[in-house]
């Protein structure tokens, strides 16, 4: 398994060398850390040099848009040509926490649309409560790469517009919940070819760990939620994300 989303750098109960230890132990085989601020920059690179399955994403969140200065582009762009950063992100809209900077969120959402096309590297999209902008701006912007919606949250008809523009959809814990009814009718009616396991660790830890810290070994359980939904092996589910992983980021 591949956790597709993962910020293992901002565990507080274990330490990256246990969360490995743990994925491991639970077939995790290979993790991607995104970014959110500029300030994570480092430490990301510290550990895709320090672990041979740990791989990078560079970006600025959208609640971290008051953060961002043009000089961030070219910090990116010298941080890419280490072979494991693989994406851009997580980058996007977030109209939840604080609607009062929206344009500002676009702006920023829109220059690093450009860079990942400029550097042919995907992106990875954070969109909550802003489906309709995030949907648009990205069909009017995105010229080449490859879009994976992050903790996808919308309907199961966004979705299936989501799939038509040939975008993935990472799938993670709240989709365990008893109560996420939604997600669960998301991931029947998609096909598994458009699915990435992610855990968004330290968020959103799945059943029946809610409530504790998420971490990567956890992406099993998001794993079997979707054999059981889907009806199918999770040998099945494991081996169609981990080929979509490799489609999207090349790893
Ligand atoms: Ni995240």
């Amino acid at each position: 398994m591949i956790d597709t989303h993962s910020h293992i750098n901002m565990l507080e109960t274990i330490t990256p060398d246990e969360a490995l230890q743990n994925a491991a132990a639970n077939g995790i085989e290979k993790i991607i850390v995104p970014a959110a601020n500029p300030a994570d920059f480092t430490g990301i690179i510290e550990l895709i040099n320090k672990y041979n399955n740990v791989y990078g994403m560079l970006g600025v969140h959208p609640s971290d848009a008051k953060d961002w200065n043009d000089n961030i582009i070219e910090d990116i762009k010298k941080l890419a040509e280490n072979k494991k950063i693989i994406a851009i992100g997580e980058i996007g809209l977030d109209y939840y926490w604080d609607k009062s900077y929206n344009n500002l969120q676009k702006e920023v959402f829109i220059k690093q649309i450009k860079l990942a096309n400029e550097l042919n590297l995907p992106i990875d999209v954070h969109d909550r409560e802003a489906h309709k902008d995030t949907f648009d701006i990205l069909k009017e912007y995105n010229k080449c790469s490859k879009v994976v919606m992050h903790c996808f949250s919308g309907s199961v008809e966004f979705a299936k517009e989501c799939i038509k523009e040939g975008w993935y959809l990472g799938i993670g814990g709240v989709v365990t919940f008893k109560n996420a009814v939604k997600m669960k009718e998301v991931v029947q009616a998609v096909p598994l070819e458009h699915i990435l396991l992610e855990t968004d660790a330290p968020y959103l830890t799945p059943v029946p760990h809610r409530g504790k810290e998420n971490q990567p070994a956890y992406v099993k359980f998001v794993a079997e939620e979707i054999a059981k939904l889907k009806q199918i092996n999770i040998d099945k589910v494991i081996e169609v994300t981990n080929d979509n992983s490799n489609t999207i980021f090349k790893i």
